[in-house]
């Protein structure tokens, strides 16, 4: 991009990418560079932390089989600099994905040590029954390990005969969701991520579009792996 003449710093084209950059902006320090991509302003981040409203036929592999990568729906620049997702949702799941290319902040946040809950809206092939709810509190027993485990909360969203409901899990083992729905005789038709720890989906991203975490969103989310 550098050599097609597609970036600026401080208002200068550069067109050679071994240019030290300290050479051309004595003055400023990294955190005051502002690089224009295509005449797009972009700020330098010494790391990148952005969150994605995943859409579903996606899927979050670097190396995907059978849909497009969520990769694909990032801008050239981020992908360039090696984001990764944090965690992955299913190709047919839909929500809040965040992503960075920041290696302990992603090893912290996946690690099984996080109990972070994570909020998922459950669309179920059946209705509701009170008897689900008290069965996932409690604990299930899923196919790969003898320990069960347990919602941190479940709420029906509608009255009588609710086939939507929250899931609030402090984990996130393969397929979780739809193994525990499963194990309590009902099936998952749809699922969308609200909630990861400290961060809701904004809900003014449609399906498809990402943003950058503002520094607050971000300082949160570090303190809360004790990355401060
Ligand atoms: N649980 C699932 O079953 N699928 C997801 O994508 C996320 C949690």
């Amino acid at each position: 991009m550098v050599r097609l003449g597609r970036v600026a710093v401080g208002g200068v084209v550069v067109e050679d990418p071994d240019l030290p950059l300290g050479e051309l902006l004595p003055q400023a320090e990294p955190q005051d560079w502002v690089f224009e991509v295509d005449g797009k302003a972009w700020p330098y981040r010494e790391r990148a932390v952005v969150m994605l409203h995943k859409p579903a036929g996606h899927e979050c592999s670097l190396k995907p089989r059978h849909h497009p990568s969520v990769m694909s729906l990032l801008p050239t620049p981020l992908r360039l600099r090696g984001l990764q997702p944090i965690g992955r949702l299913d190709e047919d799941t839909t929500g809040l994905l965040l992503l960075t290319d920041d290696g302990e902040l992603n090893h912290r946040l996946t690690s099984p040590k996080w109990h972070a809950p994570k909020v998922y809206q459950v669309s179920c092939r059946h209705a509701w029954v009170a008897d689900a709810t008290q069965r996932l509190l409690d604990g299930v027993v899923l196919d790969d390990d003898p320990q069960a485990v347990q919602a941190l909360a479940v709420q029906a969203l509608e009255e009588a005969q609710a086939h939507t409901v929250l899931l609030t899990l402090g984990e996130g083992r393969y397929h979780q969701v739809k193994r525990m729905v499963a194990a309590v005789g009902n099936r998952v038709d749809a699922l969308h991520r609200l909630r990861m720890g400290t961060l809701d989906l904004d809900p003014k991203l449609a399906p498809g579009q990402w943003r950058w975490l503002t520094p607050e969103e971000e300082s949160a989310l570090r303190a809360s792996v004790r990355l401060d």
